[in-house]
């Protein structure tokens, strides 16, 4: 079994390299194809890789190559993890919201709404090349904006293409985990967008325990997303939110906190990483311990400005440890072997939520099998989060429009129409400042 994965010098890598070689079943991957752009980062990530499979009689083999076409050939499972622009877009894409006094995230508002811009077409062009050279492969996609990045590889690929986050799996882990269910054994209720959904309900005999959860305001303030919007917030909807829906019901909160910070998330992350890579030359130094001790800080530092706006106090040990790689792998085998699970999948929508159209790609939970994932049925969102997720599915769709046809009145309405963006001025002057930051957007005409 052969595994591309694109952004294959990407700092996230190990871990998924960490879960298979964990993985001892028959049909497992024998044989990973790292693709970047960059020769550097490629050779930094393979030494990391290396240590880490030190040892093993078996591990998959690792090739690296700079050259797409001949890393997509003949693939099994394509990963796409790829960052267009690297972590100095995404510094520029905080920067140039938060200086409009609007929201600059990776993924969400209007930093989410230029990152989409330039990943798009970059994404559209790899899944076109797939479609002719390994039409039989399975894409997962780890791409960021997730869900629209997804829903733009979909026009291309079908339902070969899934997309894949930790956040809903994390959230049901530790809902889970506070009410002292078995999370592999409930039934975790969520649906949404990425990165824009709910968990309103976790099953377990029949029985939802969510109103248990709900009920106890010691059990609400004793895990993250509990802390991040407090109990109040929590009892008053009767479901517990996505993290990232923190930089919407608190968004001056998290605007302000974001603005004050020394550094943004990306900019931090960008100087960081950049440490890593830089050390990564040095033939002496030590591959694995130097990227875990980078990790380790990446990984407590997650949301810290959130956290701080809420006083949320610090990350908990078990929330630590990502939970990324175990769901592209458990997708990777429930497909690759018939494995029957249920996994919270960006998938199209089908029927599932009849708000929006069969193609529209939303994040469900799914039946996973060879023959892909299957969104289940699901209860109706409330007329709250139904608006949200409308007026969001809206702006990926003028994304799309303007990545297609690389129209800037379609940006502009992108920016405008998004629910944390509140002005038309702002609209078109952020996408003057983007157009002016990166150079993936002088498509825009
Ligand atoms: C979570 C999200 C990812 C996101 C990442 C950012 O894992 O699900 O979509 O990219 O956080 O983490 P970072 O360390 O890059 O801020
Ligand atoms: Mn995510």
């Amino acid at each position: 079994m052969r595994l591309t994965i694109l952004g294959g010098g990407g700092f996230r890598v190990p871990l998924v390299y960490g879960a298979l070689l964990g993985d001892r079943s028959e049909g497992r991957v024998t044989h990973v194809v790292l693709h970047d752009r960059d020769a550097a980062r490629l050779s930094a990530v393979t030494r990391v890789l290396a240590e880490q499979a030190a040892g093993m009689p078996d591990a998959p083999e690792v090739t690296a190559t700079t050259d797409l076409d001949a890393a997509l050939r003949g693939a099994d499972f394509v990963f796409s993890a790829i960052r267009v622009g690297g972590l100095e877009g995404r510094a520029d894409d905080e920067r140039v919201a938060l200086a409009e006094g609007v929201l600059g995230q990776e993924t969400v508002g209007a930093g989410g709404v230029a990152y989409g811009l330039r990943t798009v077409p970059v994404a559209v062009d790899i899944a076109r090349r797939l479609a002719r050279l390994a039409p039989d492969a399975w894409v997962i996609n780890f791409t960021n904006p997730a869900g629209l990045v997804t829903e733009a590889m979909s026009r291309h690929l079908g339902d070969r293409v899934i997309g894949i986050c930790d956040s809903p799996v994390g959230l049901g882990r530790r809902v889970a985990r506070v009410l002292g269910a078995d999370p592999d054994r409930a039934w975790i209720d969520y649906v949404g967008l990425n990165h824009l959904g709910w968990l309103r309900g976790l099953r377990v005999a029949g029985r939802d325990e969510l109103p248990r959860l709900l009920a106890d305001p010691a059990l609400l303030g004793s895990f993250e997303e509990g802390r991040l919007f407090g109990p109040e917030w929590l009892r008053s909807l009767g479901a517990i939110p996505n993290e990232y829906l923190h930089y919407y019901y608190f968004n001056r909160e998290t605007v302000r906190a974001y603005q004050e910070a020394d550094r943004t998330r990306g900019a931090f992350l960008r100087d960081q990483q950049a440490r890593f890579y830089d050390e990564m030359r040095r033939p002496d130094a030590p591959a694995l311990a130097t990227w875990d001790r980078t990790r380790a800080e990446r990984e407590a530092t997650y949301m810290a400005e959130n956290r701080e706006a809420a006083g949320a106090g610090e990350r908990e040990a078990d929330d630590l440890s990502g939970g990324y790689e175990k769901v592209a792998l458990a997708l990777m085998r429930a497909v690759a072997r018939d494995e029957r699970t249920t996994l919270i999948l960006n998938v199209r929508n089908r029927g599932t939520l009849s708000v929006l159209d069969a193609d529209a790609v939303i994040e469900v939970p799914c039946l996973v099998d060879a023959n892909g994932a299957h969104p289940v049925a699901v209860d109706p969102l409330p007329g709250h989060a139904t608006g949200l997720v409308c007026a969001v599915k809206a702006v990926e769709r003028e994304i799309l429009t303007a990545a297609g046809s690389g129209s800037r009145a379609a940006a502009v309405r992108a920016f405008a129409l998004h629910p944390l963006v509140d002005s038309v001025n702002v609209a078109h002057r952020l996408v003057d400042g983007y157009t002016a930051a990166h150079p993936g957007l002088a498509y825009l005409r």
